[in-house]
């Protein structure tokens, strides 16, 4: 981790910025002896834009956006360019979608997009792809294959079916634990595609694959879930080092599969709680992700906090600040053949003085 802190990346360090924990991700892309062909991107999920009516939208995931987009024009080294993973929209309306990239054209970069499902489902993608293009693609930046897939599709029966209306599809998906739920996949269409991306790149050659829901298998219930993930899998296998970074769970998530390192991004707009905690089926948290404390509801940033990723040798350590949970270190033990904890460090709460609300559970 090379004693990285966000603070390292702002431009201007003042007291207003340390103090706040802003929902935005730096990662590094190092090539170790090569330290000249380094470049930084940075990394925005799961706004989840909210609106109410007319020109009203839900405040506080506003707020999420807004500084999460303030934080990466501060960055130093500025980022090649900006990620963001998914879930602009909560019901997918024309409105939410207009509203967050009203508020993402401030960023003074270049930003890819990734779809959610919430971005999706209510018109299945119609009116993201009117505003931004396709939903799968891949670029070539500075030595690394950036490679973008649409992870949260399901089967064409269901989507296609009778429905009384788009939004109602829409909520279909969006409901936790929906007996009638579908799994997110990545689809054939996609996969062959994928397979004839990746011919033509060299097996040594760093690649990132972006997507919205995990790709792998981690609780079906809340589509923390790819029905096809091991298809994906399967044909990153021939690269030396494969990092995917995702949105969709809001939460920090670590896990290795093989070649491939996996990585979770915060949402800007609410933590989800870990599927552990809710035993009603099966899940799959992997062993390697250790938990982050509960969020404390009464501090409405808690645990949409910063992360800083540095991929150090094609590898993934990932720090997080937290503003009253611990900051937390997640790197790649070349030892061990995965990412571990590392160390933790003290809470930003306590950088700030500020007396963390009580908890009690
Ligand atoms: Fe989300
Ligand atoms: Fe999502």
């Amino acid at each position: 981790m090379k004693n990285m802190k966000r603070r390292n990346f702002l431009k201007i360090g003042g007291t207003i910025l340390a103090a706040s924990a802003l929902p935005v991700s730096m990662v590094k892309v190092a090539f170790g002896k090569e330290k000249a062909k380094d470049f930084t991107f940075a990394y925005i999920s799961d706004s989840h834009i909210t609106h109410i009516k007319g020109n009203k939208f839900v405040r506080n995931w506003d707020r999420g956006l807004i500084r999460a987009v303030a934080e990466t024009n501060l960055m130093d080294p500025k980022p090649d360019f900006v990620f963001y993973g998914g879930d602009i929209a909560q019901l997918g309306k024309a409105e939410e979608i207009d509203h967050g990239l009203e508020i993402l054209s401030g960023l003074n970069a270049k930003t890819h997009y990734v779809m959610g499902e919430h971005d999706y489902y209510r018109d299945l993608g119609e009116y993201w792809q009117k505003q931004l293009g396709p939903d799968h693609y891949s670029f070539d930046h500075k030595g690394v294959h950036f490679v973008v897939l649409n992870s949260i599709l399901t089967y064409e029966k269901w989507m296609h079916q009778k429905w009384e209306s788009g939004m109602h599809r829409m909520k279909q998906m969006a409901r936790l634990d929906n007996p009638d739920g579908q799994p997110f996949m990545v689809g054939d269409k996609q996969l062959k595609w994928l397979k004839d991306d990746l011919a033509v790149i060299s097996h040594d050659t760093p690649v990132i694959v972006f997507s919205h829901s995990p790709l792998q298998k981690i609780h079906k219930g809340w589509n923390f879930w790819t029905e096809d993930a091991e298809k994906v899998q399967a044909l990153l296998k021939p690269f030396d080092k494969v990092n995917v970074l995702y949105g969709h769970v809001h939460q920090i998530q670590t896990n290795q599969i093989g070649n491939i390192s996996f990585n979770a991004a915060m949402a800007t707009s609410w933590p989800w709680p870990y599927p552990a905690t809710y035993k009603q089926t099966a899940t799959y948290l992997p062993k390697l992700t250790v938990e982050m404390n509960r969020a404390d509801p009464f501090f409405e940033r808690d645990a949409t906090g910063w992360q800083f990723i540095d991929m150090d040798t094609g590898r993934v350590d990932v720090s997080y600040v937290l503003p009253d949970n611990e900051n937390r270190v997640v790197g790649y033990d070349s030892k061990a053949g995965h990412p571990v904890e590392k160390k933790q460090g003290k809470s930003q709460g306590e950088d700030m003085k500020r007396k963390p609300a009580q908890k009690h559970y």
